[in-house]
């Protein structure tokens, strides 16, 4: 039988120009479900045979046709219903779908595909990286492996076969437990999983492989042992430790925190390089980039290894939030990662500074999130409408999300949040669920309304509040007024006010915490100050009893991911910065300051008047760097200045120019008046971490001595010598790379020097590779866009390398502002023509790299029409991916 019809015939023009929206409104549950899939995978590079019989029972009265999702790459060989062949007339295959006509109302359906995996660039459904047969099923992979109702509200039970050459695939790995394994004729072998939970299909993965293993194991608090395995390249199992060791922490941590318990006698980690994002929690077998497995001090800086203790329990929390209860459809998608963003920055920040994590968050939501808000892919934490499901894994999804339960635990505190997770496992577990059905949980659990507050999952658009305040001396009376506003973003206007909960507390002369009364408006004390609950437009917080004027400390925490402005003055911000006995509201004060100072340049570059920085802010920061012994890595974070990208949102028009030459000229000023306390600030660390010390003190060390050394690069030559002597002597890739990223932007002899012998000594280590691209690509030097065009070419540079594409060109296009922007366009049609290539082999990964170009409304005349110009080629490239297309048509919109 051929079921092929139209399936081979690539996409026309009209078909991909015109892509279909998929609408939450049109949801409907599943005319079918399947109870049971057992699957027969037969490996081969080119041609892999799977044979899949499903279970299926009708679950919409009435349904007749069975209708399954298969990519149109896939080759049918064969569809049977109860062993019976199906007749060709019932089966109708239009591009992603395969419908077989007057189905039972129970049946086991087989089907026999076969597919392609070494073709497969997209690395959805089953490929290869680095001789590893893998999958990646979330969002629609399975469809790309199989033919199935692809959709997460339907869960089945799996059993697995995998059979492949045993002396090339001699590891095979599926979901849950392994129950048979032996040999076959030919060299081959086989082995059988299965999976006792019921799953969606994005959960199903499978892994074969000649890999190494790390082994070990955690025993739960109820006693039940669980082996754990982390699986790499042979040659990176000694960089495994890091990983195992933030798995088996993750585990405890979830137990003790939220009473969740590992479920399953195994738990598998597998690395590998080709990997279009950070990891995938599959049941039992969660698939790596090796960027979050992988680390030694000589490879991993700090940063990598906290991202990787971050994602390793990322993925493992998902085993309950995520896997035990799923998203009813993506548009729920935050359900699972807003809530498992929001556990994973709980769980990071218990292993270190709980201030140190929240300025972390709080900058990385501030630099992406804010702006995709502000931009023409803004969109609520719950979308209602998409093109293609993989565009929406974004910022907004997660860290917005995040932000969404955070603000719930604020609301109901740690007891009420415990109560409501624990109602919404009893209530959902084995379910496929909603954001609304976790909501009700947290509420019905807490007792509080949360109806004004899901407003946060609908109305897209960051906040803005406004506070002003003013104090009545003779009657001790201090009056709060806060006002929002919902700014308008794509296709949503004249919003509703939101339920923003406001953490504060009002601030004595010497920095101590005024004992006021709220006398009115709608709040309450808490043993740090007040929660304020900001409901209306324009809403008034008196506080009576106040002895002294007092200077507030607001939105401390950041318990509300709002843009907030104040009428603080400048010396408010000074005392708060000097001050404020919350961390995260004193650095805040810093940076605000910061942003004042480097703005009020900005309109001075634009003038043509001198640059010339206030000294108080000198001063402030003399100040807070005397305490470097006392708070290395808190004082580190206070005196890094806020990134170009940042400054920009401030801006009505963003200032390329002035903005660089700004802040540049505030580093430098910083540099060279404070040269003797920074030289200070670098022996006192260095002779500390030369003393050996713990390891969480040596990495706040590193940390306030390298930003010392990056001032001392600023400042002239003497750092230069010094960042030069670091990176010769450096033993840890945290040292070496931040001399080595003072010289990549300095116009030095040592320059070419250094990044040569970086290469040289790393060449075959691909991520630290990816290192030696990102710090060139991120060089503030004037000639950086040439640089980068030439690297493209370089023999290490490859479009097919996901983690190698991001290090050069999304690092270029998203963090180096000055560079990308340069007026001459060339970064924007390096970028565009990034964009065409990668599409070619991997959509997924070329519409994650238009984002910048979307961004145009923010910049001048010359650059706006630029950058537009290059996503008007985009689209009207026939053979556009949907993906792609999706993000350059909304963002010409
Ligand atoms: N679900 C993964 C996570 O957040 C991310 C992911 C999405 C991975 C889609 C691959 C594909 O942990
Ligand atoms: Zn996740």
């Amino acid at each position: 039988m051929d079921a092929r019809t139209g399936a081979d015939s690539p996409a026309t023009p009209a078909e991909s120009k015109a892509p279909q929206a998929i609408n939450l409104a049109d949801y409907r549950p599943p005319a079918f479900q399947v109870d049971q899939v057992d699957l027969t995978v037969d490996l081969a590079d080119r041609d892999t045979r799977v044979v899949a019989r499903l279970t299926v029972r009708r679950a919409r009265a009435g349904a007749t046709d069975l209708t399954l999702d298969g990519d149109p790459a896939m080759r049918l060989d064969g569809v049977t219903i109860d062993g019976e062949p199906v007749a060709e007339t019932r089966l109708t295959r239009v591009a992603e779908q395969l419908t077989i006509a007057d189905v039972p109302e129970r049946f086991v359906l087989e089907t026999v595909t076969r597919i392609d995996p070494v073709d497969n660039t997209r690395l959805e459904g089953l490929y290869k990286s680095g001789g590893i047969f893998c999958t990646q099923c979330e969002a629609e992979g399975f469809r790309n492996i199989t033919f199935f109702p692809d959709r997460p509200d339907v869960m089945a039970r799996y059993r697995v076969r995998i059979e492949a050459d045993a002396s090339a695939y001699p590891v095979l790995l599926s979901n849950g437990n392994r129950v048979e394994a032996g040999t076959l004729d030919g060299g081959r072998h086989f082995a059988v999983w299965e999976d006792p939970f019921p799953k969606p299909s994005y959960l199903f993965a499978l892994v074969a492989g000649d890999l190494g293993r790390l082994g070990d194991s955690f025993t739960t608090r109820l006693g039940r042992p669980v082996t754990l395995n982390i699986w790499a390249a042979r040659a990176d199992l000694d960089k495994c430790g890091h990983a195992m060791a933030s798995l088996k922490r993750a585990m405890a941590w979830d137990e003790q925190v939220y009473g969740l318990e590992y479920d399953l006698d195994e738990y598998n980690i597998v690395a590998v390089g080709d990997f279009n994002m950070g990891a995938m929690e599959n049941k039992s077998l969660n698939v790596f980039n090796t960027k979050y497995v992988l680390a030694s001090p000589e490879t991993a800086t700090d940063d990598d290894y906290d991202h990787i203790e971050g994602v390793i329990a990322h993925e493992y929390f998902h085993n309950w939030t995520g896997n035990r209860v799923t998203c009813r459809d993506w548009f729920q998608l935050s359900l699972k990662e807003g809530l498992t963003v929001f556990r994973d920055q709980q769980f990071s920040a218990d292993m270190g500074s709980a201030a140190l994590k929240r300025i972390d968050d709080v900058r990385v939501l501030r630099s992406h999130q804010f702006s995709e808000d502000a931009g023409p892919m803004a969109h609520p934490v719950r979308p209602s409408s998409y093109i293609e499901i993989n565009n929406f894994y974004t910022t907004t999804v997660y860290n917005k999300g995040a932000e969404v339960i955070r603000m719930m635990h604020t609301l109901l505190g740690a007891e009420g949040f415990r109560r409501g997770i624990d109602l919404y496992f009893e209530r959902h577990d084995g379910q496929a669920v909603t954001c609304d059905d976790f909501a009700a949980a947290m509420a019905d659990a807490g007792g509080v309304d949360l109806g004004q507050f899901k407003l946060w999952y609908t109305q897209a658009g960051t906040p803005e509040v406004h506070a002003e305040g003013s104090y009545d001396p003779g009657a001790g009376r201090y009056t709060l007024t806060l006002t929002q506003r919902v700014p308008d973003t794509p296709g949503q206007t004249g919003k509703a006010p939101m339920h923003i909960p406001v953490k504060m507390a009002l601030l004595g002369p010497n920095g101590q915490r005024l004992d006021a009364r709220l006398a009115q408006g709608e709040g309450r004390a808490d043993a740090e100050g007040f929660l304020l609950d900001l409901r209306e437009a324009s809403q008034q917080f008196v506080f009576e009893d106040v002895g002294v004027r007092p200077v507030a400390s607001l939105l401390r925490d950041f318990s509300a991911p709002v843009r907030l402005t104040t009428d603080q003055s400048r010396d408010d911000k000074l005392f708060l910065l000097a001050h404020d006995d919350n961390a995260f509201a004193r650095w805040e004060a810093g940076q605000d300051l910061a942003g004042d100072l480097i703005l009020g340049l900005v309109a001075d570059h634009a003038a043509g008047r001198a640059l010339d920085v206030d000294p108080a802010f000198v001063q402030a920061i003399e100040q807070v760097i005397a305490d470097a012994e006392t708070d290395p890595a808190l004082v580190a974070e206070i005196a890094t200045l806020p990134s170009e990208v940042m400054l920009g949102q401030r801006m009505d028009e963003v200032d390329v120019d002035g903005l660089f030459a700004a802040r540049q000229t505030v580093r430098e000023t910083l540099g060279r008046a404070l040269a003797a306390r920074w030289q200070a600030v670098y022996d006192a660390a260095s002779k500390r971490l030369a003393a050996g010390c713990d390891a969480a003190d040596a990495r706040q060390q590193r940390r306030v001595k390298n930003l010392a050394l990056g001032y001392l690069g600023a400042a002239g030559a003497a750092g230069l010598r010094l960042a030069e002597a670091q990176y010769d002597a450096a033993t840890t890739m945290t040292d070496r790379l931040a001399a080595l990223r003072v010289l990549a932007n300095a116009d030095d002899p040592a320059r070419e020097r250094v990044l040569a012998d970086f290469y040289a000594r790393y060449e075959d280590q691909p991520l630290v590779i990816d290192k030696w691209f990102s710090i060139q690509a991120v060089s503030t030097r004037a000639d950086t866009v040439e640089r980068v065009a030439a690297l493209m070419d370089h023999p290490a540079f490859t479009l097919a390398n996901p983690n190698r594409v991001r290090s050069l060109v999304s690092a270029f296009s998203q963090l180096n502002q000055v560079r990308f922007h340069d007026a001459s366009g060339q970064g924007y049609r390096l970028l565009a023509d990034t964009v065409l290539k990668v599409d070619k082999l991997n959509p997924q990964i070329a519409a994650r790299l238009v984002g910048p170009l979307g961004r145009w409304r923010r910049f001048d005349a010359t650059r706006r029409s630029a950058m537009r110009s290059e996503l008007e080629r985009l689209v009207a490239v026939s053979d556009l991916s949907k993906d792609v297309y999706e993000i350059a048509s909304k963002s010409l919109a």
